[in-house]
């Protein structure tokens, strides 16, 4: 069984702290930092590109786990590999062809990952599954914080843990979308190893970082 890490999602940080917001996560026990990258044309919203990673990439070692939500998506790849990403999540509805997305990724000497929207169904991934580092399961429509959970996707986490113990493989199963202390324990019964959270991590019992960490860990 993989040990539980969660990467908290500065998408809920102060955009305007943004360095002493991830020494606060990391100070908090963060495993790795989740960020956000929307263009505004794969999702509604837009936040931030290569230029601030490279700026935030100094300010702590945890590795960045950098979550594309834009499309094209290929082209820019080596922006955020080049920026500091050591985790690069995809959607595979962002390119014309997700095999030559990931092998671009790992070119890089960079962990891939693919992310599955609540309405996309693994089949979409069956034939690089053994391919990737991580899959990242869509809990909310991607484009911002603060949705609330959709317990429908519980299935696809059994379905995907189901097919990685088939397959004898070793990616992550990471859950992204209003996870809270309320569904915590389902997703990771369901298979999940990673939660990623940005609200309950920043809004919780007064912002205290560490007990909401703690707290999605399960400690
Ligand atoms: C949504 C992002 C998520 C989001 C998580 O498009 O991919 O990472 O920021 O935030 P919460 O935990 O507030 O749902
Ligand atoms: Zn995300």
């Amino acid at each position: 069984m993989k040990k539980i890490q969660i990467s908290p999602s500065i998408l809920s940080a102060d955009f305007g702290q943004l360095a002493s917001e991830i020494k606060r996560l990391e100070d908090g026990g963060a495993d790795m930092i989740h960020v956000d990258v929307m263009d505004g044309h794969f999702v509604p919203n837009l936040t931030i590109g290569p230029p601030v990673i490279n700026r935030l990439r100094n300010c702590t070692k945890l590795p960045f786990d950098v979550h594309l939500m834009i499309t094209p998506v290929h082209k820019y790849i080596k922006d955020y590999a080049a920026a500091g990403a050591d985790i690069i999540t995809i959607h595979p509805e962002a390119t014309n062809n997700l095999k030559d997305s990931i092998e671009h990724i790992k070119s890089f000497k960079k962990k891939v990952g693919v992310s599955l929207n609540p309405d996309t169904k693994i089949d979409i991934i069956e034939e690089v599954i053994s391919e990737v580092d991580l899959v990242l399961v869509m809990s909310v429509f991607p484009g911002f914080g603060g949705q609330k959970f959709m317990p429908e996707v519980v299935d696809k986490i059994k379905n995907l843990k189901k097919e990685k113990d088939k397959k004898n493989l070793n990616f992550d199963i990471e859950v992204d979308g209003g996870i809270n202390f309320q569904n915590n324990k389902i997703v990771i019964e369901a298979g999940a190893n990673i939660l990623v959270s940005g609200t309950t991590i920043f809004k919780e019992n007064n912002g205290n970082i560490k007990k909401n960490i703690d707290a999605l860990k399960l400690i």
